[in-house]
């Protein structure tokens, strides 16, 4: 099928004139409105401290994990702070929805409910109602009768939400579309939207456990993998404000193979225990595995720890793991999981009241990262004593111990009980 190009393309006869752009001065053209704030902070945060009038996101998620729970509370937070605020369900029937709202203690608030699934009935709607903001749920079951595709499918997915998105920019109203997405990406529907909107929230959960991320990959109006703390309980989804607590591991004995890194999540600092096993290995090819970090920075590290320090993982099986379900991109986690192969290999436990930061180079050089400041001051808040950081770390509060190569992380890890 060939699609319909936009008007005046090429599709037959001469190419029509276009008319001239007027150019204008980036600065000025009046004030901003100011964002819309849903009174829960864990997600004002992860979309970059509120809704941007006339943006459209995305909340992706996979089936159950909690989006529509969370949009509901969204909604009527957004209600209660005086935004009109409309929820249009396509999945589930009004009484259903009402039920959601009993459990979560929202009977009363005044969000306009809907529901529908065709494109033409909610965009002749949300025209003539003009709310402040509206939830779609889901983009996938909405239909345009212009198309003869079934819902669902990619063609569908894009034409809706292309609508939707222009209503955004045209009326200033905040479009949130909800997308189930698969694990392994399946589902190739919302993959195609995340181009088309301002941001993409992903909203995730690790198996079998209580606790949720929303996860900002792409936020034109706020910073990248910021994130979202909540935890699923039986009245809905309650924030948690201090996510540390549940990447860090209980109180004990320190135990070889952990370490606590200190790392900041979008704008937020957030200390996470990482973790390593480090054992002999009758493979040929030992083995690898990475969960909640980059597989290629382990193999990275393993081999400067190797060329550098003459640490010879080379007869090992190597398994380094996030704690909590964390999914860590920094590269100022480099000293941290060091420390943890480190501490592993020697069977030296790491004391628990001490956090690592800093990148690691290929010549075994500990380099400073950004936000030391941010991250020691987060320990000192969540009572750690002592840092092993890049020679830049300052702090009056914490003993900080300074690594300028990977030989004073041994010999630290060395040192230890
Ligand atoms: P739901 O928001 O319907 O998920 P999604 O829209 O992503 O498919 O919620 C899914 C699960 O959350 C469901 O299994 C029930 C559970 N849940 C709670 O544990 N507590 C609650 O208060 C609510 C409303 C749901
Ligand atoms: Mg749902």
């Amino acid at each position: 099928m060939v699609e319909a190009g936009p008007p005046g393309s090429l599709a037959g006869g001469k190419p029509a004139k276009g008319k001239i752009l007027e150019f204008t001065a980036l600065k000025g053209g009046g004030e901003f409105e100011p964002r819309l704030l849903t009174g829960n902070a864990e997600f004002d945060r992860a979309c970059g401290g509120g809704l941007v009038p006339g943006s459209a996101l995305l909340i992706g998620g996979d089936p159950g994990v909690g989006k529509s729970t969370l949009l509901l509370q969204i909604a009527a937070g957004l209600a209660k702070s005086g935004a009109r605020t409309a929820y249009i369900s396509g999945e589930e029937a009004t009484a259903q929805i009402r039920l959601r709202a009993q459990r979560l203690g929202l009977s009363e608030s005044p969000v306009a409910l809907a529901a529908a699934t065709a494109l033409r009935d909610i965009l002749s709607t949300l025209k003539a109602d003009r709310p402040d903001a509206v939830i779609i749920d889901s983009i996938q079951t909405l239909w345009s009768d212009a198309l003869p595709a079934a819902p669902g499918t990619v063609t569908q997915v894009r034409a809706c939400s292309q609508e939707l998105i222009r209503f955004a920019k045209g009326s200033g109203s905040v479009v949130m579309l909800v997308g189930h997405v698969t694990k392994d990406g399946q589902i190739a529907g919302p993959r195609v939207v995340e181009h088309m909107v301002d941001a993409v929230l992903y909203f995730e959960s690790e198996q079998g456990r209580a606790f949720r991320l929303l996860r900002a990959v792409k936020n034109r109006f706020g910073a990248a993998h910021e994130i979202g703390v909540f935890e699923m309980t039986g009245a809905g989804l309650r924030e948690v404000a201090n996510p540390s607590e549940l990447f860090l591991s209980e109180p004990g004995e320190p135990v070889p193979g952990a370490a606590v890194f200190a790392g900041i999540e979008g704008t937020r600092p957030v200390l996470v225990e990482i973790q390593a096993l480090v054992s002999p290995s009758t493979l040929a090819a030992p083995r690898r595995a990475v969960v909640g970090w980059d597989s290629a920075r382990l193999s990275m590290l393993l081999a400067v720890l190797d060329a550098r320090c003459g640490l010879d993982f080379g007869r090992h099986d190597v398994f380094l793991n996030v704690a909590g379900g964390l999914r860590i991109a920094e590269p100022a986690a480099d000293l941290a999981a060091a420390a943890a192969l480190c501490s592993s290999l020697f069977d030296r436990a790491l004391p628990k009241t001490t956090v690592v930061f800093g990148e690691v180079a290929l010549s075994g050089a500990v380099r400073p990262v950004n936000q030391a400041e941010a991250r020691l001051k987060e320990a000192q808040k969540l009572g750690f004593s002592g840092a092993l950081a890049p020679a830049a770390g300052r702090s009056d509060a914490l003993t900080i111990v300074n690594a300028e190569t990977l030989a004073d992380l041994i010999a630290w890890v060395r040192a230890q009980g």
